[in-house]
């Protein structure tokens, strides 16, 4: 033996979170796309957050289907195909199903294999009736779906848009117009609001929150034995009026040299890793943004302190 620590691997030979890690944290400004949250742990902990007393999207969300779930069944019409973009516990799906008029086909897509059977698995046994055809996909890179076997109607709940830019959403609603065309969408957007509200929810007392933007480090440890110390870095979530988003960052808090995939990093002390936009839209300025991407907003649903907002769109 040499001695000598073994080459990195060519990057050719990461994998997608691996390579992606990499690149983010070599870049500057350094960033890391959210998905990569998203492992079994930050699945588990964004669950946790959905039922945080700060986080007002799911319960705001859920209460907005639970009321207006048969105007929506009216517009989506009877033997549907449900496409749910990203589903996750598929909770909120379900009160949708509920309403509908025999649907015929759900096809729940994830990144997540695993987490997709499960939930698959789940609404098979409640709905012998329904066809329940999961698709393994990242669909922000490309998605191939079977051919429909009813009218497709996407579903899109949580303000998981938000987690784009702006241009990059409206990107990726124009490629959901071609999926569904001859169907809609039925999308779930977070609102501007007081800052202060919104400071709450990505900055709750019992440190969920900080525990899921950790995680992205603490996966890198996990998976690619990489060597973080957990407790060198912070949490900072913070809204950006001008930007209409929340951003959360991981904050160095020293002078600090990580190992990943064979390459030494270094961080000095306040060097951040932007982790996360949280975008919040208007109305008015998300009809806008789904307008020029091909759709025709047709109904629109908000709660009565407008803290959330569910859209029905027809892609035109
Ligand atoms: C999934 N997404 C819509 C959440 C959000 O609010 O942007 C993720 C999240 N990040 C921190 N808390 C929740």
């Amino acid at each position: 033996m040499s001695g000598q620590p073994p080459p990195s691997p060519p990057v050719a030979s990461l994998s997608a979170f691996a390579s992606e890690l990499l690149a983010g944290l070599q870049a500057r400004p350094r960033a890391v796309a959210p998905k990569w949250f998203y492992d079994e742990r930050g699945s588990a902990l964004f669950e946790r957050i959905c039922e945080l007393p700060e986080y007002y999207p799911t319960r705001t969300e859920l209460a907005l289907l639970d009321r207006h779930a048969p105007a929506m069944a009216a517009l989506i019409g009877p033997g549907a195909e449900i496409v749910e973009f990203g589903a996750g516990a598929s909770r909120k799906v379900r009160v949708l199903l509920d309403a509908l008029d025999t649907p015929r086909r759900f096809v729940p897509v994830d990144i997540s294999g695993a987490h997709l059977e499960r939930a698959a698995a789940a609404l098979r046994a409640e709905r012998p009736g329904l066809e329940v055809l999961p698709q393994v996909a990242d669909f922000t890179q490309s998605l191939s779906l079977p051919a429909a076997a009813g009218r497709r109607i996407g579903f899109f709940p949580g303000s998981s848009i938000g987690n784009f830019e702006p241009p990059v959403a409206e990107q990726l609603l124009r490629r959901m117009a071609g999926w569904l065309a001859g169907g809609g969408l039925l999308i779930g957007v977070d609102l501007v609001k007081d800052p202060a509200e919104l400071h709450a929810a990505y900055n709750d007392a019992q440190g969920v929150t900080a525990d899921f933007n950790l995680n992205l480090l603490a996966r890198a440890n996990r998976e690619l034995g990489a060597d973080f110390v957990l407790a060198n870095w912070a949490h900072s979530a913070f809204y950006q009026p001008a930007l209409q988003r929340i951003e959360m960052h991981l904050v160095s808090r020293c002078d600090q040299a990580v190992t990943l995939c064979g390459v030494r990093l270094e961080f000095a002390e306040g060097d951040s890793v932007h982790t996360e936009n949280s975008c919040k839209y208007t109305v008015a300025g998300f009809q806008r943004l789904a307008r020029g991407a091909g759709f025709e907003p047709q109904a629109v649903w908000t709660d009565a302190a407008r803290r959330f907002s569910l859209h029905w769109l027809v892609p035109v």
